[in-house]
């Protein structure tokens, strides 16, 4: 069954009239259509009987009619009210829903009160868990495009690590791998590259700045790239200089951690398992405290979708399904050490997308 008409079946199950998608990504995973419409509105509407219909802004339409989409495309210029073009294609179709499937999690007010106003007394679901359900699980095209979209992080961390020396700063360095990513082709980051040193490799979320590499730094790369709209997410921690050694005890804990969650990888298996395995390394070496987040997150056209790889989350792992293993230990006085691996779920095991390897790397300053 198509994406369309997998939506089509859950309005029919659920006896809902119309599905309005407004979410980017959650568009091109079911047209093919990818853009970011900024405060335009850029929408996909399913019907449960009538044929769908896109609506972009005016000067997008030649690009979704490029993607091959086979229905209707409905342009609004800048000047139209976006709502009333809205309006009437869906009256063009001959009848007025009543109940809509809408994305509860993105829709903002302001929209849902419009969509209201247009259709009185109209009630509302949510869609998003059908739509997070069918993309959990990746076809063969679609893991196709993450390994190489993994391969191609494996290859900006090697850029990161050579660019390593003394004096150079975090955004020097960061500037010169996406520099090398775009002679390779790539668009987009999946998100912004980190390139992180010496103490703030004690921050997950931390910003490079003009901070210079020192001799005895840690240094954290936690990079993606987009391919074909695919995502890739991977994060090393690399030594400059000979490491201390409470510097290589954290690594080698986090090293353990996530291979110890990697192994576990398989269909039957709960998603809590996984971060379990991987936090009970940590606890027991004494450094739970100090590993603040999930294990991990799904991956796939957006850089975090399902599955949470969380302590609560009793998700069933599944073949297909695509999700990131990231355990860290963020020590102020001592270092940050995260290692990130892309993972697919196979028929009886683990594919572990991202090769760099993990053994830690000590980069000579000489
Ligand atoms: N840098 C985002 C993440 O690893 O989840
Ligand atoms: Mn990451
Ligand atoms: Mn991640």
């Amino acid at each position: 069954m198509g994406k369309i008409e997998s939506v089509q079946q859950f309005l029919r199950n659920q006896d809902v009239d119309a599905a309005f998608v407004t979410t980017p990504d959650n568009i091109f995973y079911l047209s093919g259509f990818s853009s970011n419409p900024h405060e335009r509105l850029l929408g996909l509407m399913i019907f449960k009987e009538a044929e769908p219909f896109i609506i972009c802004p005016l000067m997008e339409v030649p690009d979704v009619k490029a993607t091959g989409w086979p229905f209707e495309v409905i342009g609004h210029a800048d000047t139209e009210d976006a709502w009333d073009v809205v309006l009437k294609a869906i009256r063009n179709r001959g009848y007025m829903p009543k109940s809509f499937a809408i994305e509860k999690s993105h829709l903002t007010v302001e929209r849902l009160e419009r969509v209201d106003q247009l259709f009185p007394g109209a009630t509302f679901t949510r869609l998003d868990e059908q739509l997070n359900r069918m993309r959990v699980i990746k076809d063969a095209e679609e893991l196709t495009n993450l390994r190489i979209a993994a391969e191609l992080a494996d290859y900006a961390v090697e850029v990161g690590c050579k660019e390593i020396a003394e004096g150079k700063t975090e955004l020097e360095i960061l500037m010169a791998i996406e520099f090398e990513m775009k002679k390779k082709g790539v668009q987009k980051m999946s998100f912004d590259t980190m390139v992180l040193s010496g103490p703030k490799t004690a921050s997950p979320h931390g910003t490079p700045g003009d901070r210079k590499i020192q001799k005895g730094d840690f240094i954290l790369f936690d990079l993606g790239v987009i391919y074909n709209g695919y995502c890739s997410d991977i994060t090393r921690t690399v030594a400059f200089g000979e490491p201390t050694d409470a510097q290589r005890e954290i690594y080698e804990t986090v090293r353990q951690a996530e291979q110890a969650a990697v192994d576990l990888v398989r269909p039957g298996v709960k998603a809590l398992e996984l971060d379990k395995a991987a936090r009970d390394v940590i606890s027991t070496a004494g450094y739970g405290d100090y590993f603040t987040h999930r294990l991990g997150h799904g991956l796939g056209i957006s850089v975090h979708e399902y599955p949470s790889i969380t302590g609560t989350n009793d998700m069933i792992l599944t073949e297909g399904m695509v999700f990131t293993i990231e355990p860290g230990i963020y020590h102020p006085d001592i270092t940050g050490v995260r290692i990130e691996d892309d993972v697919v779920v196979t028929a009886d095991g683990v594919e572990v997308l991202t090769k760099f390897p993990k053994e830690l790397r000590i980069i000579d300053p000489a």
